[in-house]
């Protein structure tokens, strides 16, 4: 079982504070050292609050970037350190090292109240390899464990897997907690009609998440690069969109389960792209029947927008991973922004993840991010779960 925070005592049995050890995913971008997008500190911040009423000690490690073991301070976590202090508007203690005996001391020296936030995990190769010497001088941080890093919960670290069994009050943090119910409990249990959208560009990335929602999902809609290797499958000819030439075998499977499952898959019918080259400029409409020798395709057209918002008015319930269009750019915006007016419109309950579909919704209208049921923190970990496999930081987090 999966312990929840509002079951731990933060307090000791001399009435004295804890120190809670939190994994928190503060892999955020950062330009000219200051972090360009927030959103998964925001998101650790229910936890943290939590733990600062409890009166607790808060000790923070995340990783940043992939710095394969070596110090870059590129990819320092020190600029997370100071949104975060903005955020909560208070100091955060700060350790450049995550494992050192000074920040071992500055942690055992926390007052309740107090954050202590350390260096990039990443900067040692023990925590990709889940060392077990560099996860017990991690544990030495606090006495209570909690995992709030959703978006690492499918890597087997030592912050998240090897530190586990040094801890016996250990749970997951709110943010953790709510990934959970909304992306792996009860998926099949939710309020039909279902809808699951799926674009991006690579259907190898998503096919364990079509699978998965066969007999779950009522439609199933795609978009993105994704639906040209579909379509491709059907025998259209795409121009020169991306088609995935070695996945057209994979497209033409999927839809022949679809076809013996209660599941419709759905795929546009008419696109916005340019023709010759991407970036061309030369913007170009056409229907799928009517596709140039010279075109991309970047976006969904009109007919494929009405398609697809009809169905979402008609779900009561509808998952989203990969945007359906080339959405940072605005000329191939349109569809994916139609598509989020018209799941907020609706009264359906909306559960978004993916790093792109999430920075599209933030990008798209300031604040509707959070008209969504629930939008995931996770990239991988959240697509894995859609997949209906578990997440290792999770189940050790049960043992
Ligand atoms: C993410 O951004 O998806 C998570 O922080 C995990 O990062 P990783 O893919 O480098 O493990």
């Amino acid at each position: 079982m999966l312990r929840k925070i509002t079951s731990i005592d933060f307090q000791s049995n001399n009435n004295t504070s804890q120190c809670v050890l939190i994994r928190v995913d503060f892999n955020v971008p950062v330009e000219n050292d200051i972090v360009s997008d927030d959103y998964r500190i925001l998101k650790s911040l229910p936890t943290i609050q939590y733990c600062l009423d409890e009166g607790a000690k808060i000790v923070l490690m995340s990783h940043r970037g992939r710095p394969k073991g070596e110090v870059d301070n590129n990819l320092s976590l020190m600029p997370a350190g100071e949104r975060l202090a903005q955020l909560l508007e208070m100091p955060i203690k700060f350790s450049h090292d995550c494992i050192s005996e000074d920040a071992i001391d500055v942690s055992r020296n926390l007052k309740s109240g107090e954050i202590h936030l350390l260096e990039n995990l990443r900067f040692y190769d023990e925590e990709v390899s889940n060392d077990t010497l560099f996860a017990s001088k991690l544990a030495q941080h606090g006495s209570i464990y909690l995992n709030d890093a959703f978006g690492t919960a499918h890597r087997e670290h030592a912050s998240n897997a090897g530190i586990t069994k040094y801890f016996t009050t250990k749970g997951m943090g709110l943010l953790t907690e709510k990934e959970m119910e909304f992306l792996s409990e009860n998926i099949s249990d939710s309020e039909g009609p279902i809808s699951l959208i799926i674009g991006g560009a690579k259907i190898d990335t998503k096919i364990n998440v079509i699978k998965h929602f066969f007999d779950i999902a009522d439609n199933i809609l795609i978009g993105g690069a994704m639906a040209n290797t579909f379509l491709s499958a059907n025998k259209y000819d795409m121009g020169k969109s991306l088609v995935q030439k070695d996945e057209v075998e994979t497209a033409k499977k999927l839809m022949l389960m679809a076809s013996k499952s209660k599941t419709n898959i759905i795929l546009p019918i008419d696109f916005n792209g340019e023709l010759n080259t991407f970036g061309s400029g030369k913007l170009h409409y056409a229907t799928i029947d009517n596709i140039k020798k010279a075109m991309i395709c970047e976006d969904i057209g009109e007919l494929s927008i009405n398609l697809f918002t009809d169905i979402i008015k008609k779900s009561k319930t509808v998952f989203w991973n990969g945007t359906v269009g080339v959405a940072e750019n605005k000329d191939f915006a349109t569809g994916t922004n139609k598509i989020i007016d018209s799941i907020v419109d609706s009264d359906c309950n909306s559960i978004v993840g993916g790093g792109d579909t999430i920075a599209a919704i933030r990008n798209y209208k300031k604040g509707i991010i959070e008209e969504f049921t629930h939008a995931s923190t996770g990239g991988g970990s959240c697509l894995e779960l859609l997949s209906g496999n578990k997440l290792p930081a999770m189940e050790m987090l049960k043992k």
